[in-house]
């Protein structure tokens, strides 16, 4: 049997072929239709508040509420010192915040390394100017010490200290009162200042409990070595690495705290 096909027909037939095969391989998936938007797929139209340092930078993630998870605040005393900035890296790798106690002289000698704390989110506190004994000094002197370290750390991040820890943790009452911010003791010493050891470090940091306030040095070697498997277990653990204020939420001056709000807690 023969069929009669006239050429037009042939002609429609190969065009509706070709037509199907160049949808089939350079056509847009149904899917892609569907998918929404993707970061970094078909830009969204810009807009004038759409500026290249704002797409740059998203906002930082929101504290966690520590009410209702578990937090610690890890502090660092003494520094900027030799060990920050890898400590800074560390703290950055585990999305930890944590609380830098500064003593003015060091700012002083390393004003770079304690912008980069503020530019990294953490949160800066008061150390004295020379870690002086403040029950050793008079009310003018003790004040004078924590207002040249406040000049200092404005001078060189931009910041004010927001907390100040007295050295040796020791405050007079008087001084105390006088203070426009909270001071923040701890509740858990890793005596890393007196072992020097990593792993004693790591392990009275198992002391840590929910709410904890812990005391810690960023200016010796066996500290920043301990750290990693610090916070690689408290990670595990379900906790939320944050400042002093964070922890404390909303600390008020006058008052001087060791703990923070925890589940479960009387806050
Ligand atoms: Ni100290």
């Amino acid at each position: 049997m023969v069929i009669m096909v006239s050429r037009s027909t042939v002609f429609r037939f190969l065009s509706a072929l070709v037509l199907l095969f160049f949808l089939a391989g350079c056509g847009v998936p149904l899917s892609e239709h569907w998918s929404g938007y993707r970061p970094g797929q078909g830009a969204e139209p810009s807009t004038a508040a759409d500026s290249p340092a704002a797409a740059a930078k998203p906002p930082a993630p929101a504290a966690p509420d520590c009410r209702r998870v578990k937090c610690v605040a890890l502090t660092f005393d003494d520094g900027p010192g030799a060990y920050t900035e890898a400590m800074l890296k560390l703290l950055d790798e585990h999305n930890a915040k944590a609380t830098f106690f500064l003593i003015g002289k060091n700012v002083e000698r390393h004003p770079g390394i304690a912008r980069d704390e503020v530019a990294a989110g953490h949160e800066i506190g008061n150390h004295t100017f020379s870690h002086q004994d403040l029950t050793k000094l008079s009310l003018a002197a003790g004040q004078r010490e924590l207002r040249k370290t406040e000049e200092a750390i404005k001078k060189a991040t931009g910041a004010t200290p927001t907390l100040v820890r007295p050295p040796y943790g020791v405050i007079p009452k008087g001084l105390k009162k006088s203070l426009d911010v909270p001071v923040a003791l701890w509740s858990v010493d890793t005596l890393d200042w007196k072992t020097r050891d990593t792993k004693k470090t790591t392990q009275a940091a198992e002391k840590i409990a929910p709410g904890s306030i812990v005391l810690m040095h960023d200016i010796h070697k066996s500290t920043l070595e301990a750290m990693p498997k610090i916070l690689t277990d408290l990670g595990a653990q379900g906790y939320h690495f944050v400042t002093v204020s964070q922890l404390v939420g909303n600390p008020k001056p006058g008052i001087a705290y060791g703990t923070g709000l925890h589940p479960g807690g009387k806050g």
